[in-house]
């Protein structure tokens, strides 16, 4: 579905995934309750408004004005809705100093006259120019789908934030809290050849930041088979592991005491019971549930084990390596992505038991490396050797090369089956406590 844009754009299937992924925006967008509009769920961010007009104001700057040099749809909205991502703190909010967002109307008005101009030109305007900068492989119009696929992740993760009261919920996904027991077991990956990244011409789309490929020799390692579950996360938050600054990196050490940190910020505990906010209601806490926390947190748990995150390098060996030495695109090979191997792609809000999704286990039997929540990597967020700013969108990544932001891998369940391929990056900042983020652990042999 997804991935059937090859090297020249298919403008039929181009269409199609456009308007599909238009419609869970809709969906998405639905499931709040219309006096929600105003709210910042994330008061770092932007408030929801500007979701809704920032989607289809990215398209008509990248693919019409940037792409086709046409004119823009309504300059003055295109330029309220540019850019509204991971502000610094205090400084960039621009949603403290607007404080007079249009009308939901007027947003809609727009967003329906941006849909329509963006059809056109995926219809009949030429779309894909060989040569041009952003045009070239049609990069404008990947640029365009996926960065709306990211951002109904990034909705998702801001409506998580909202009181149940202020969701409908639809279709009753009810999250598996079923207790799987793993065998928790440790892998032992030995050493090998890691490619990061891709070349231009493997893959229909990257971002700038996926390329060129960066190849890694790796030394052995072990890492866990199975995400770090709730249940194995409660043991260090029952040790006091939040109360005890020797697990916890200076920095990360001081924020935690700002904040007042006493465990993850996805758990609640109420008369002496620990339960977990899912995205429309509380479940008690799933044991068997990777557990999501923030880089910060990750790192201390792992610490306290004897242990340390993964490099970038180390979960592509773990995840894409196998014995024989070859290298695949994904953990159970070459297949395309699709439902059965991982928990990603709207199954649905709230994650799994770890280890629900045998058929996408690693050639060395580890499970979930892709879905079921980002992993954090203990790597900085930047690019590889001979990176370039890509033309359809400059800004994209290196705004965040700050040595502030650290390399997530994997995938989620709100990341839409289009953005699994091997070479993708994502990234948070360390203290960043919304994503759906978990970790596993690994050693030196
Ligand atoms: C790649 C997910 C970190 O949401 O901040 C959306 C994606 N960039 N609009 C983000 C993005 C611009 C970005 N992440
Ligand atoms: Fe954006």
């Amino acid at each position: 579905m997804n991935d059937a844009l090859h090297s020249v754009v298919d403008r039929e299937s181009a269409i199609s995934w456009f308007l599909k992924t238009r419609e869970r925006t809709a969906k998405i967008f639905d499931i709040i309750t219309p006096a929600s509009y105003y709210d910042q769920p994330i008061p770092l961010r932007h408030p929801v408004v500007f979701y809704e007009g920032h989607i289809p104001a990215f398209g008509v700057n990248t693919l019409l004005k940037r792409g086709l040099g046409q004119p823009g749809v309504d300059e003055k909205l295109e330029r309220l809705f540019a850019r509204g991502i991971d502000p610094e703190n205090q400084s960039s909010s621009d949603a403290a100093t607007v404080n007079s967002w249009p009308s939901r109307k007027t947003v809609q008005h727009y967003a329906a006259a941006a849909d329509q101009a963006i059809l056109e030109a995926l219809e009949s305007a030429e779309i894909e120019r060989h040569g041009h900068p952003v045009l070239g492989r049609g990069q404008a119009v990947f640029t365009v789908i996926e960065h709306e696929e990211m951002h109904q992740e990034t909705l998702a993760y801001m409506w998580h934030q909202l009181p149940f009261a202020k969701k409908i919920q639809e279709v009753d996904l009810q999250g598996n809290t079923e207790e799987l027991v793993p065998e928790l077991a440790r892998v032992r990956v030995p050493a090998g050849r890691a490619t990061l990244g891709a070349e231009l011409d493997e893959v229909p789309f990257g971002w700038d930041n996926e390329f060129p490929r960066m190849v890694v020799e790796v030394p052995g390692f072990a890492i866990d088979r199975y995400n770090v579950t709730n249940q194995q996360y409660l043991e260090f938050v029952d040790a006091g592991g939040y109360l005890d600054p020797r697990w916890w990196g200076e920095g990360d050490w001081q924020w935690r005491v700002k904040v007042d940190l006493r465990y993850p910020s996805f758990w609640s505990q109420e008369g002496g019971e620990w339960f977990w906010r899912g995205m429309f209601t509380k479940y008690p806490l799933p044991l068997s549930w990777p557990v999501y926390v923030t880089q910060a947190e990750a790192s201390a748990y792992a610490r306290w084990n004897g242990k340390r995150l993964p490099t970038e390098a180390e979960f592509h060996r773990a995840a894409y390596g196998a014995p024989d030495g070859d290298e695949r695109s994904h953990p159970w090979g070459e297949d395309p992505p699709d439902l059965t191997r991982g928990h990603f792609g709207f199954q649905g809000w709230d994650p799994m038991p770890v280890g629900s999704f045998p058929a996408g286990v690693s050639a060395w039997g580890i499970h979930d490396l892709v879905g079921n929540g980002w992993e954090w990597t203990s790597t900085l967020f930047s690019g590889f050797p001979g990176f370039a700013p890509m033309p359809s969108y400059p800004e994209y990544s290196v705004d965040f090369f700050d040595a502030k932001h650290y390399v997530v891998k994997g995938a989620s369940p709100v990341t839409a089956t289009g953005l699994v391929r091997r070479s993708l990056r994502n990234w948070f900042r360390p203290h960043y406590p919304y994503p759906y983020a978990g970790f596993r652990c690994v050693e030196d042999l």
